[in-house]
């Protein structure tokens, strides 16, 4: 009998099998419009086939208590309802004492992670104006950039905003040496391009401290995104969360029931990464 395994993975190349099969057939009978598809075509295949990234259900990660969301629809540049619910789970799971979130925008998440931890929330942004090396940005990311006073305008009149720590500065170039081996949670959603999804992992795995977890938003969406995990994946266990555009990767916990090699140990998570 074969395995879920197995069976994902057959699923996973029939269907990419015949997406592929038609792409080269417009291929031929128009190649313009080949080439307008090509990029989603890739984006698709990603999300599809990410070998070496396990894929974890959201019913698989133990929850515990309910999950407060104030409204399912975060604003634009925001997470769907479905990644918030998960990226909780993972929260109301490892009672968080201290989560860093790298890419405030306009603080929906950051106001659901204070509703639904008992932790102190660092979140950092880079606002318009500090906003000096932008070489990398496409327009997308270029989008979500905002003068300093927008930023986090979500939470502004909670009462939760005393635990809220705002943070502004270049996630590439901040000091994150104050924050070290400290943090219980780390969100990745800041800039999607390929080398700041690498240096905000970097970050993130010197700020994590001993026991704890790493998510990074849009995986399986974006392009960049997925292939900077990919290469993480080759020093230390990620796991996708099915169904979402999260990826997890655990240091120093598991999950029980799934596989142990997609779970982290502490020296696994604390391979090196090499751009
Ligand atoms: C996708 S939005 C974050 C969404 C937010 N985490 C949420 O779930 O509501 C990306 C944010 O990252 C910020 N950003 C982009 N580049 C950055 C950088 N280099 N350092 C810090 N923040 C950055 C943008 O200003 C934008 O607000």
């Amino acid at each position: 009998m074969r395995s879920d395994r197995t069976k994902r993975l057959l699923r996973a190349v029939t269907t990419m099998g015949r997406v592929w099969q038609h792409a080269f057939l417009n291929a031929f009978v128009s190649p313009g419009r080949f080439r307008q598809v090509m990029p989603e075509l890739r984006r698709v295949c990603d999300a599809v086939y990410h070998p070496g990234i396990g894929e974890l259900k959201i019913f698989d990660l133990p929850g515990e208590g309910p999950i407060q969301i104030l409204s399912l629809d975060g604003g634009g540049g925001g997470m769907n309802s479905q990644d918030l619910y998960a990226l909780l789970r993972v929260v109301r799971w490892l009672k968080p004492r201290k989560i860093f979130e790298i890419g405030t925008f306009n603080g929906f998440t950051t106001a659901h992670l204070v509703m639904n931890s008992q932790a102190e929330v660092y979140t950092l942004d880079l606002p318009l104006e500090l906003a000096t090396d932008l070489v990398d940005y496409n327009s997308n990311d270029m989008k979500l950039l905002h003068q300093r006073d927008q930023i986090g305008m979500f939470y502004q009149n909670m009462d939760v905003k005393g635990r809220i720590h705002q943070l502004f500065g270049d996630s590439r170039k901040f000091d994150f040496a104050p924050y070290r081996e400290s943090a219980d949670v780390v969100l990745i959603d800041a800039c999607h391009h390929y080398d700041c999804v690498i240096s905000d992992s970097r970050h993130a795995l010197e700020i994590l401290g001993e026991r704890g977890a790493i998510l990074w938003h849009d995986f399986a969406n974006l392009i960049d995104v997925t292939r900077a995990c990919k290469h993480l994946a080759k020093v230390m266990p990620i796991m996708h969360i099915e169904g979402t555009w999260l990826a997890l990767h655990l240091r120093g916990l598991s999950i029980s029931g799934l596989r142990r090699d997609f779970t982290g140990s502490v020296a696994a998570s604390q391979g090196t990464l090499h751009g």
